[in-house]
């Protein structure tokens, strides 16, 4: 699908170690109604009243953003607080993700490490700054992009998320992922590809296609993890690939990355 058009600067390239859905508002505008139940809707009907049916639909705004960042509050919330399982005890914070809140693309990794860990925010290691490279190799950004994990919490000694702990926790990010509503996912690495596609294909044979999101049908590129990368350089010509796709995926759904 690369067709060339993305030209990263050489900065990026020598660090890479190289020579539907939409919109949030949508949906919940439709909606009538506000947090407590009652209906806001404008009264048809009352024709001539343009200032009145003006205000109405204001309001109507105003619930629906109301509603949305609620929402956020209370996942944000439920995540600083979750004991649902035994990672609870060993962390130091949780590590609900950062970035858009409206972000068109989701990069989704594995689970904090040690760094994550302490500081309560996701891709701040070595590792991080790859990936910070990567985005920079597609005209992205940090601000740009929503990151989270598979897991909130650290597992202690980076070890693989269990089956238990990505089913606990997966709940939060399908609701980052509602509300959000990227119109693209980057996987990083096989923890993400596997939670997020539902299969068991070794990352190696992921990599290089669109796939969908079981569920969501939202499109997911799996690549790499940056982490991975540090240990085995040879893998980042083809993690460039994934981004050109990423790239000509996104040029194709409207986003512009520059
Ligand atoms: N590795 C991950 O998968 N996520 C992080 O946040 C940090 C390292």
């Amino acid at each position: 699908m690369s067709n060339g058009r993305t030209t990263p600067s050489d900065a990026h390239l020598k660090e890479l170690g190289l020579g539907q859905w939409r919109h949030r508002d949508s949906n919940e505008m439709e909606e009538s109604g506000n947090e407590a139940g009652e209906t806001n809707a404008p009264t048809a009907g009352v024709a001539g009243n343009v200032e009145e049916e003006k205000i109405s639909t204001t309001t109507l705004t105003l619930n629906a953003e109301g509603r949305y960042l609620r929402q956020w509050r209370i996942v944000r919330k439920e995540v600083s607080e979750c004991v649902l399982c035994e990672l609870h005890r060993t962390r130091k914070n949780t590590v609900f993700g950062v970035g858009a809140e409206d972000a068109d693309l989701m990069l989704i990794g594995e689970a904090p490490g040690a760094d994550e860990d302490a500081q309560g925010e996701p891709f701040v290691g070595r590792a991080g700054k790859l990936l910070d490279s990567m985005l920079a190799a597609i005209g992205m950004s940090r601000e740009r992009v929503f990151i989270a994990n598979i897991l909130k919490c650290r597992p202690p000694n980076n070890e693989n998320p269990t089956p238990n702990e990505a089913e606990k926790c997966r709940p939060y990010l399908n609701r980052q992922i509602e509300l959000i509503q990227p119109k693209a996912i980057l996987a990083l690495g096989a923890v993400a590809a596997h939670n997020l596609l539902d299969v068991e294909t070794p990352i190696g044979r992921l990599r290089g296609a669109v796939h969908e999101m079981s569920g969501s049908g939202i499109p997911v590129i799996p690549t790499y993890h940056p982490a991975y990368l540090l240990r085995r350089p040879q893998g980042k010509a083809q993690a460039f690939e994934d981004l050109m796709l990423l790239c000509d995926l996104l040029e194709d759904l409207g986003v512009s990355t520059t």
